[in-house]
């Protein structure tokens, strides 16, 4: 079963409160959103692989370290776009692919509008970047995609979860650890989480 995890950090939870205040505006909200995926990145990839590496200081000769693996960075548009450029800034050497899916209003299923991965995966490492995880449809689809493109490690980082959504991961990816700033109480009647953020995408674009 993959982890779960809410984040304890005092940063994260400060942040977390004024993204979810209404009173907050587009920028500053797209600010929030942009500096919790580096903090939440931080966190997923502390088991990342690293391989020695010797370097010269300018007084001496000492070992060091440096990344191992390849990471792919897989935003969902559009909301997943506002976690990219804080994540990147930690990790400069990430691909970026990006995988477009809307959530149909009606049955709440993701719908795919753009996906361009290239023909095979040259990452070993894939974060999944949404702040959202309510029904988890969008990000069951996404690992799904992930899966059969070959990625073999995958994570999911997001801001908010639903414990339906953290479910349905659970059961259909068992493998995906989630990196979440907190696991909020329920969805409502239209797939939003309770008490949430609202919509994450209209909020970031100014299109509510
Ligand atoms: C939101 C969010 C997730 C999805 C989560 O996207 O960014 O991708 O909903 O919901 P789920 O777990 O029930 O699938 P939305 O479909 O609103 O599209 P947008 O990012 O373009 O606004
Ligand atoms: N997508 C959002 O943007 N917000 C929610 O609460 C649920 C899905």
């Amino acid at each position: 079963m993959g982890n779960v995890y809410a984040s304890t950090h005092p940063l994260v939870n400060h942040k977390l409160t004024r993204l979810r205040d209404q009173n907050t505006d587009p920028k500053k909200f797209r600010e929030l959103i942009r500096e919790m995926g580096a903090l939440l990145a931080y966190e997923a990839t502390r088991d990342l692989a690293v391989t020695s590496r010797q370097v010269l200081t300018p007084l001496e000769e000492t070992e060091g370290v440096e990344l191992a693996d390849r990471i792919g960075l897989v935003p969902i548009l559009r909301a997943g776009l506002g976690m990219v450029e804080g994540v990147w800034g930690l990790m400069p050497n990430a691909e970026v692919w990006h995988i477009g899916l809307y959530r149909d209003e009606r049955t709440l299923k993701p719908v795919e509008y753009y996906n361009k991965l290239p023909i095979e995966p040259r990452v070993s490492v894939c974060l999944i970047l949404d702040p959202m995880l309510a029904t988890g449809g969008s990000a069951v689809a996404t690992a799904d995609i992930l899966k059969r493109w070959g990625v073999k490690r995958i994570k999911f980082v997001g801001i908010l979860g639903a414990p339906e959504g953290v479910s349905q991961m659970q059961k259909h990816h068992p493998d995906v650890d989630i990196h979440l700033a907190a696991i909020d109480r329920q969805l409502n009647e239209h797939g939003y989480i309770l008490p949430g953020l609202g919509d994450a995408g209209d909020r970031q674009f100014g299109t509510g």
